[in-house]
């Protein structure tokens, strides 16, 4: 399957299992190529790129969120400089959101700007953060607070890499899915709630639908001026118990939660009922205070008030700027204690 995201510099998403493989087939790597992964990405992947390049060099960071940081970012230069990569070299990232979040930042930045490629290895990264062109790295206590927005110039998905995956990270990511599909698409919805046990003979359908959503919303909304904020459905709140839990739920999980404090009635209980058939949490024990401030600290909050987006009935949303008040009442009106 192929999608075209057409932004100023447009590129293709290509969704096949076993297409890293073919990887020379879609990017130029006739030239120097820095690879880069982290410690929990099976290496098969990022030598079945190298396999194909040049003249690679191989960078692998520590997996998880606390690599995505400026030492890192630091480091990666390094090995671009002492490697003397040039202008006309370019960066693959091989792995989830971590890795395609800091080889984007790298790539946007290294010389005012070298090709990246990206190669998502994980559901969240596959369905979400490959395409829409933001890259970033956490500093101080605030994640994504250093970045820029810089388009890749190809992204290859490869299904088979999900197949390693542990199930909990799978699931996670599933719900980032869901959410494309509860403000934009019923028929995504549809097709998660009806295939579970059987969801990897539809998992190239689910990724195309999901990212068919993110790309409408980029195309027109590239830099998250607007209408690009639909994606963030779920996640004023999600963020804060992400932050709340010490990193102990994951991305996806408190997402999940966080679009019940959003949704009808009616579209409350269908994701309820979702979540449930893939072990999601749709129960938490919540210190209201914590998460409030948690909210008040988010970057999308302005002075005294935020934008947050509502969906009344499957595939339909509605973006507000509602008073912190406001959404204090929300907080406390819903009760999802265990
Ligand atoms: N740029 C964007 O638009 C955007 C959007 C959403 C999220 N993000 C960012 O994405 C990041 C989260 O991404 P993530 O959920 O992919 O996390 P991640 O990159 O940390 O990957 C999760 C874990 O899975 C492991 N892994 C990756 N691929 C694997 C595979 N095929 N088999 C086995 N293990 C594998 C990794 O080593 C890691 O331990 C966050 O930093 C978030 O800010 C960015």
């Amino acid at each position: 399957m192929i999608l075209d995201v057409n932004v100023q510099n447009k590129y293709q998403v290509i969704i096949e299992n076993g297409i890293l493989k073919k990887a020379s087939s879609y990017f130029n790597l006739d030239r120097k190529v820095l690879i880069l992964s982290d410690s929990g990405v099976p290496i098969v992947y990022s030598e079945a790129i190298k396999q194909q390049c040049k003249e690679a060099v191989t960078f692998v960071i520590d997996q998880g969120e606390q690599s995505k940081n400026i030492d890192s970012y630091l480091q990666v230069m390094k090995v671009l400089v002492e490697n003397e990569f040039t202008r006309s070299d370019c960066i693959v990232a091989v792995g989830g959101g971590v890795v395609g979040d800091l080889g984007g930042f790298v790539a946007s930045t290294y010389m005012r700007g070298i090709d990246f490629y990206n190669c998502p290895t994980t559901l969240l990264s596959q369905v979400d953060s490959s395409i829409g062109g933001k890259t970033a790295v956490d500093f101080l206590t605030y994640k994504n607070i250093i970045g820029t927005f810089y388009q890749p110039k190809c992204v290859l998905i490869d299904t088979s890499t999900l197949k390693t995956l542990s199930a909990r990270q799978f699931y996670s990511g599933l719900v980032e899915a869901l959410k494309m599909g509860i403000t934009s698409d019923p028929k995504l919805v549809d097709l998660i709630d009806n295939n579970k046990g059987h969801l990897f003979k539809v998992i190239d359908e689910v990724i195309f639908r999901a990212l068919s959503v993110k790309k409408e919303v980029v195309e027109k909304d590239t830099k998250e001026q607007g209408l690009r904020q639909i994606l963030n459905f779920g996640h004023t709140i999600g963020h804060a118990i992400e932050s709340s839990s010490d990193m102990k739920l994951l991305h996806g999980e408190c997402v999940g939660l966080g679009m019940l404090y959003f949704s009808s009635k009616e579209v409350k209980q269908r994701i309820i009922s979702i979540l449930k058939k893939y072990n999601l949490p749709t129960e938490i024990e919540l210190d209201k205070e914590e998460i409030f401030k948690y909210i008040k600290h988010d970057k999308k909050t302005r002075g005294n008030t935020i934008n947050v987006v509502f969906v009344d009935q499957i595939g339909k949303y509605r973006i507000e700027n509602i008073s912190l008040d406001s959404l204090k009442e929300i907080l406390d009106k819903e009760n999802l204690n265990a």
